[in-house]
């Protein structure tokens, strides 16, 4: 006789968890409504939705735009920082990071997460830190808040900004404050998996009129909105908008208003849902903390609200006798549970980094030394370990559940370590 799912045997959990993401009908018919009227629709909604976003974030200002990738470009771009010049990020996050440093010209530089909050280490950022440092990414990894104070002591004391990418971070805080709000300049996507799923677009924010005004510029492609903006905001410091023909090298990166029109009752819904995934995230940490062998990432305390974009969880195949970690992922969805080893190569194992002659070779054609950093050998342990044998992470809907639902993967969890060996002979459980 079995005892788990994926033996045979019934799994703790047959109920899905709840749907992501959801648009209710008052947004679709809304969304209909919007395009057929076109260009004669007289407001615009995305000026509305970007500055309710920054301000339900606890900052001035708002950029909407086409993506989070777009997002982080463009404050590269409002940043003015120079081609060639350095950008540290920490190796666990989604491409997007790394690639809007490359595609800004700019150099990636990878420095180690934390062990244990899964978060780059400030330590780490100060080993690799030098004079050819123009800004450090927070990437808030999963939603759960960076070191701030630590990051923005760097800064100061390098002089270089701290642009936050908040992609997975929407209505999280760091000691009650929006996170994407206390950098320089803080940058989502609204991307249909995200907290804040607008099905596309993405958006920056921040305090800075200047940045705010330049990220206004190279989005828009002069498009009438940077006016409109203007007019609503009252900032206009950079130029004589009579006088003015096309100041920047922007791009066409404008949020359509169908992403602002889904977007604006999910902001409605944010506070709610990210006090829930918080609740739910730290109750199901208490329930682990019995699990040897599975810990969840550490909240520090300044992570007043965690957004838990995904709910990571180192795992431990010693505790599990032995068992891949592929195995207790394949195992633990069949009880019901979804959840994903996440990124399965740290950053700066992206085949990109090997492939100097066909690739980076363009993306940096005047950057000799840029191009000569060699990627592959950048030590990242904690890092490395993390894709390679120990992340696991549970997707954002799951973190919407209730009590009963942190319970269950709970009991998931139990019943797989209890009867492991049941997987002893599983094609899945092969160390590679
Ligand atoms: C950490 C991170 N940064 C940036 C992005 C880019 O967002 P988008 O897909 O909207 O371009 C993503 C998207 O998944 C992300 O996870």
């Amino acid at each position: 006789m079995s005892n788990l799912a994926l033996t045979g045997a019934d799994p703790v959990r047959t109920d899905p968890f709840p749907e992501w993401p959801v648009y209710n009908d008052e947004s679709i018919a809304e969304l209909t409504t919007r395009l057929r009227a076109g260009d004669r629709a007289d407001q615009d909604p995305v000026l509305v939705f970007e500055q309710m976003f920054a301000e339900a974030h606890g900052a001035r200002y708002g950029v909407g735009c086409n993506s989070g990738t777009s997002a982080l470009e463009i404050a590269i771009q409002a940043l003015r920082l120079e081609r060639g010049s350095e950008i540290i990020v920490s190796p666990i996050t989604f491409f997007a990071s790394v690639s809007a440093i490359l595609n800004s010209g700019c150099v990636p530089v990878f420095a180690d997460i934390d062990p244990e909050t899964y978060n780059i280490d400030p330590k780490a950022i100060e080993a690799v830190i030098s004079p050819r440092t123009a800004a450090l990414m927070a990437v808030h990894f999963g939603g759960v808040s960076c070191d701030m104070e630590a990051l923005l002591d760097l800064g100061d004391r390098y002089s270089v900004p701290v642009i936050e990418d908040a992609a997975h971070a929407h209505g999280g805080t760091w000691k009650d404050r929006g996170l994407g709000s206390i950098g320089a300049v803080g940058c989502f996507s609204f991307g249909s998996g995200k907290n804040l799923s607008a099905a596309g677009g993405g958006g920056l924010i921040t305090n800075d009129p200047i940045i705010y005004e330049r990220a206004s510029g190279y989005g828009e492609l002069n498009h009438p909105r940077r006016q409109e903006r203007r007019a609503t905001t009252g900032v206009n410091t950079v130029h004589t908008p009579e006088e003015e023909y096309f100041p920047y090298s922007s791009g066409n990166r404008r949020m359509h208003p169908v992403h602002a029109v889904l977007g604006l009752p999910q902001l409605a819904q944010l506070g709610e849902q990210t006090e829930r995934r918080d609740t739910n995230g730290r109750y199901l940490s208490t329930l682990l903390d019995d699990v040897t062998g599975i810990t969840p990432r550490k909240q520090d305390a300044f992570a007043t609200r965690a957004a838990n974009h995904l709910f990571v969880m180192r795992y431990t195949a010693k505790a599990f006798g032995g068992l891949t970690r592929s195995a207790f992922i394949a195992a633990l969805k069949a009880e019901g549970i979804p959840c994903d080893a996440c990124y399965i190569r740290p950053m700066h194992h992206a085949d990109l980094f090997a492939n100097h002659d066909e690739e980076l070779s363009r993306v940096w054609p005047h950057s000799r030394d840029a191009m000569d950093l060699e990627y592959v050998a950048t030590a990242c342990p904690y890092a490395e370990q993390a894709c390679a044998e120990e992340m696991v992470t549970l997707p954002t809907n799951v973190l919407l559940d209730n009590k009963a639902g942190m319970e269950n993967i709970f009991h998931a969890i139990e019943k797989i370590q209890t009867w492991q060996s049941e997987l002893e002979n599983h094609p899945l459980n092969v160390s590679t």
